[in-house]
């Protein structure tokens, strides 16, 4: 069974196991596979200067093996945005206690494009949404490639540029403001046919955090009797 965990410095004793494998995939994936040679580590695991104790780390795990993750980092902290990319934001880093940057969002190649179930990857826009609302965000902040634009649209996550596009590593990327909110989780529970929250929050039982409702279904249209 599909679990989406909250992993942050609470808990983190709890997933210590996951942290030398997460690292590993990030290598693979953004390295081997994507070729972002920068972030390249003579151990094969691929940390940067973002992975503190500030981050949070959404963890998908499928029979307790890990499939998918994200990163979101508190924007009052230092960022992407704010230490490798201000040039992006026409007016300078977002720095605001109610948004936090997204990064490193990733499914493991075998589990791409599932067709049978809602993608990872919605599972984890989803989960993502519903973390912000749970503690009271309004907003994530991403560096984004261009391309991600159209699957937001299809997705409802409202993307907002905070400036143009810019040619990095033959990349076209660009900085941008989503609107994390009730009505946009409700949607994307809807579009994956979920009815309840999807987040694990173990060991986070101190966490002040807002519980999210269950959710309606839209019905289908009732038939009508034929004469
Ligand atoms: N450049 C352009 N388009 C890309 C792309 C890339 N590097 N990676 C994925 N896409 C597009 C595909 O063309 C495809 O389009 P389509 O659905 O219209 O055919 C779509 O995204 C689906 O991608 P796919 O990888 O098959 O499945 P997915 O939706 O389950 O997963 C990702 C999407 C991004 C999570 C997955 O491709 C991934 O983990 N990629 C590696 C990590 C990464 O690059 N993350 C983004 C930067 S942090």
């Amino acid at each position: 069974m599909l679990e989406i965990h909250v992993v942050q410095r609470d808990n983190r004793h709890l997933y210590e196991n996951y942290f030398d494998p997460y690292f590993r995939l990030r290598h693979d994936i953004y390295v081997k596979q994507r070729k972002w040679m920068a972030l390249d580590r003579p151990d094969g695991r691929e940390i940067d200067q973002f992975d503190t104790e500030d981050a949070v780390y959404l963890f998908c795990l499928d029979e307790a093996k890990l499939i998918g993750a994200m990163r979101a980092v508190p924007t009052l902290s230092p960022t992407l945005m704010s230490d490798i990319f201000p040039h992006l934001s026409l007016r300078g880093p977002i720095r605001r206690p109610d948004v936090y940057e997204l990064s490193r969002v990733f499914v493991i190649p075998e589990r791409r494009g599932e067709h049978a179930g809602p993608r990872i990857e919605t599972l984890l826009l989803t989960a993502i949404t519903e973390y912000g609302i749970s503690i009271g965000l309004n907003g994530f902040s991403i560096v984004l490639e261009a391309w991600w634009l159209p699957r937001f649209e299809r997705c409802g996550w409202k993307a907002h540029p905070l400036g143009l596009p810019r040619i990095i590593d033959d990349m076209s990327v660009l900085a941008v403001l989503v609107d994390c909110n009730e009505a946009t989780w409700q949607s994307l529970c809807r579009q994956i046919g979920r009815t309840s929250p999807i987040l694990t929050w173990r060991g986070l039982s101190g966490v002040n955090r807002q519980l999210l409702p269950d959710i309606s279904l839209p019905q289908p249209p009732a038939v009508q009797p034929t004469q």
